[in-house]
């Protein structure tokens, strides 16, 4: 064997965006020693994504166990967020977040979803159009309808800078060295909290979904709104996540392509989606477009959970690695700690996709 880095921590976290770095911490915290493997820390889909802690508004049909899982680690955030607070500024807000509808076929589709939410017993509260104006003015006039939900955000590009920060001052340890094979990594127990890398180093199916985002920045300090805005346009949807440094991400496409091209249409589609909805945004600075990719699975939900002996994988959190990280994080530490699987991510172990070894017992 090769080993990567030097002496036998107890755990070695192959992967150093959010998720890898939450794990890293908690585990830490615990008094294990750790080492982060990744040569670029935060370089992945975690310096791309928008940061929407978004349970209700991402609360899709069909994912039952995957909202749940959203709801368990929503709760947990508010905690999350207070114990970073002591390392950095994360960009933490809880402003909320406004699901607006323009036309009628985009209230259409957007009502059936809050009715699908709603009856989950998410907190979804209807606006009328001026209701919606009142919460936010810079709003189109046009806009029909919409909805309150209480979903939040943090700065992605921040939180992996506080991460490392919090981690290191628990003792975790960051290694540039590549890790081309779990065989490199001599540990107690490998995380791999990879991406889309995971599915190289496990065979696990995780494929890239690439997102093309933007980020705006606003001519004036802060921008004119406050609340995270998801909108339905003419058929488009679209996101609007103001952060108080006066950045706007505008996101986001989503297209089953590995090509890390930044494209005029995509520019244009989610610009027009962006300006039907808060036309002040066109005199916005365009200040950078962001391609990336999500870590998809078949099931949409993550993978999380022991592998095979003494690797565990906490990878393939699609659309919501930052909302998950720290439900993640507390699940793999106490695997990592006591060898029980928590049973708020026992719907999303490896063994549910062929690729993963079963465990004893199971058929
Ligand atoms: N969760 C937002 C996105 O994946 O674009």
């Amino acid at each position: 064997m090769t080993s990567v880095g030097t002496g036998r921590p107890d755990v070695a976290v192959v992967g150093g965006g959010v998720i890898g770095l939450s794990v890293a911490w908690r585990c830490a915290q615990r008094g294990m020693s750790v080492t982060v493997y990744d040569p670029r820390p935060g370089s992945g889909a975690s310096s791309v994504a928008a940061g929407m802690l978004a349970p209700v508004s991402e609360a899709y049909f069909g994912e039952p166990d995957l909202t749940a899982l959203m709801v368990a680690s929503a709760g947990l955030w508010p905690g999350f967020a207070a114990e970073l607070a002591e390392h950095g500024d994360i960009g933490y807000r809880t402003d909320g977040t406004l699901v607006v509808a323009l036309t009628a076929d985009d209230l259409a589709a957007a009502s059936r979803l809050w009715r699908y939410q709603a009856s989950l017993g998410l907190p979804v509260t209807e606006l009328s159009s001026g209701e919606m104006r009142e919460a936010e003015p810079v709003l189109h006039p046009r806009i029909r309808r919409g909805a309150r939900v209480e979903d939040h955000q943090a700065d992605p590009r921040r939180l992996v800078a506080v991460l490392r920060t919090a981690a290191e001052a628990a003792g975790a340890r960051v290694d540039p060295s590549p890790v081309a094979s779990l065989s490199d990594v001599d540990a107690g127990t490998v995380v791999v909290a990879a991406g889309t890398g995971t599915a190289r180093l496990t065979g696990l199916p995780v494929r890239p979904v690439k997102g093309q985002l933007l980020r705006l920045r606003a001519p004036d300090g802060a921008p004119g709104f406050r609340h995270v805005i998801r909108g339905y346009a003419d058929g488009r949807r679209v996101y609007l996540v103001p952060r108080r440094d006066g950045e706007v991400v505008v996101g986001a496409t989503e297209e089953e392509r590995t090509d890390d091209l930044a494209t005029a249409g995509a520019v244009l589609e989610l610009l027009r989606a962006a300006t039907d909805l808060v036309p002040e945004l066109s005199e916005y600075e365009l200040a950078e477009v962001c391609v990336g990719h999500r870590p998809g699975t078949p099931d949409n939900g993550p993978i999380v959970g022991r592998w095979r002996d003494g690797v565990v994988v906490a990878g393939g959190h699609y659309r919501h690695g930052i909302l998950l990280a720290p439900v993640t994080a507390d699940a793999v530490a106490e695997l990592v700690a006591t060898g029980q699987t928590p049973a708020v991510v026992a719907p999303f172990a490896p063994s549910r996709f062929s690729a993963a070894p079963k465990e004893e017992g199971e058929s």
